[in-house]
């Protein structure tokens, strides 16, 4: 196998573990491929966090993060896409939502620097981004920032260490093959946020009142393990910069284990995926 890619630029967590920034925002260009890898589960777990934020007409949205516009998609259709907005600083990622869903305002922005005036939206949602933010406390306060007050601010992260079963068994396949290196890149040990008390730990931090927390459950169909298994060598998302990081060799040896760990073959087969949510009130 080639020499191993070294990961970089992480930071301490608060409890002295190596946790923190991932590579991985600078990962999400190629919409195609997120949208097989990842974003099969966008659908339903927007379903889930629409319905836990109460998002309902006639409210004005803004989704922070929104990546190729799986969740905008479903504010839009709940609310109709003039009430929808976006902001994603991934100018691919920007593009795709913005083909995807016609009528909505899309800008190039980070959670942390909104181009929105204070208190424009009703609810300010953010799905699978605060652990990719640069400042995670920065960001939802500019969330709650661009809220009025009575307004919601949600969002939910993987359950990265337990029930997210697609990332859960690859970090697992990976560290069967690559301990060390794995172990380093696993994300169910290096995201900052991914417990429901680090979620409202934050959201109170930036100001928010009457938080609560929960589990969402998303699910993904694959035509089979190699329907599943064909975005990871492209490197989307840290699970994807890992396989890519491998040679060849590396790669089968990977993808086995992968299949390995998950039971599954060529059939068709389901997946579920455990999110944690958090939302609070913009006093
Ligand atoms: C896992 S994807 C989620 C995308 C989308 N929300 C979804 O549910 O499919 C993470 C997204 O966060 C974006 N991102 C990275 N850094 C960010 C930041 N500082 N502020 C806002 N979004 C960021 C990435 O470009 C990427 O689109």
């Amino acid at each position: 196998m080639r020499e191993s890619t070294p990961v970089t630029g992480w930071r301490p967590r608060p409890d002295g573990s190596t946790l923190g920034r991932m590579p991985g925002a600078e990962t999400f260009r190629a919409a195609d491929a997120y949208d097989r890898a990842v974003g099969r589960y966008g659908p339903s777990l927007a379903a889930e966090l629409i319905a836990f934020a109460g998002v309902e007409p006639p409210m004005r949205a803004l989704d922070v993060g929104c990546g190729t516009g799986l969740l905008t998609a479903a504010l839009a259709e709940r609310l109709g896409a003039e009430q929808v907005a976006g902001a994603e600083p991934s100018e691919p990622f920007a593009e795709a939502c913005r083909a995807r869903v016609p009528g909505t305002e899309v800008v190039v922005a980070a959670a942390e620097e909104l181009p929105f005036a204070d208190g424009a939206f009703d609810v300010a949602l953010s799905q699978l981004v605060a652990n990719f933010m640069r400042d995670a406390e920065a960001g939802i306060r500019e969330l709650a920032r661009v809220v009025r007050p009575g307004g919601v601010v949600a969002s939910c992260v993987w359950d990265y260490a337990g029930e997210m079963t697609l990332l859960r068994a690859f970090w697992d396949a990976a560290r069967d093959v690559e301990p060390e290196r794995a172990a380093a890149a696993d994300e169910g040990v290096v995201m900052r946020w991914c417990t429901e008390d680090e979620l409202r730990g934050l959201w109170e931090g930036a100001g928010l009142a009457d938080v609560r927390t929960g589990a969402l459950t998303a699910r993904a169909d694959y035509e089979s393990f190699e329907d599943l298994w064909a975005p990871f060598p492209t490197g989307i998302a840290p699970s994807g910069a890992f396989a890519a990081s491998l040679d060849e060799e590396g790669q089968a040896v990977l993808r086995d284990a992968f299949r390995r760990r998950l039971g599954v073959g060529d059939d068709a087969f389901e997946l579920t995926a455990r999110a944690w949510a958090v939302r609070g009130t913009v006093p």
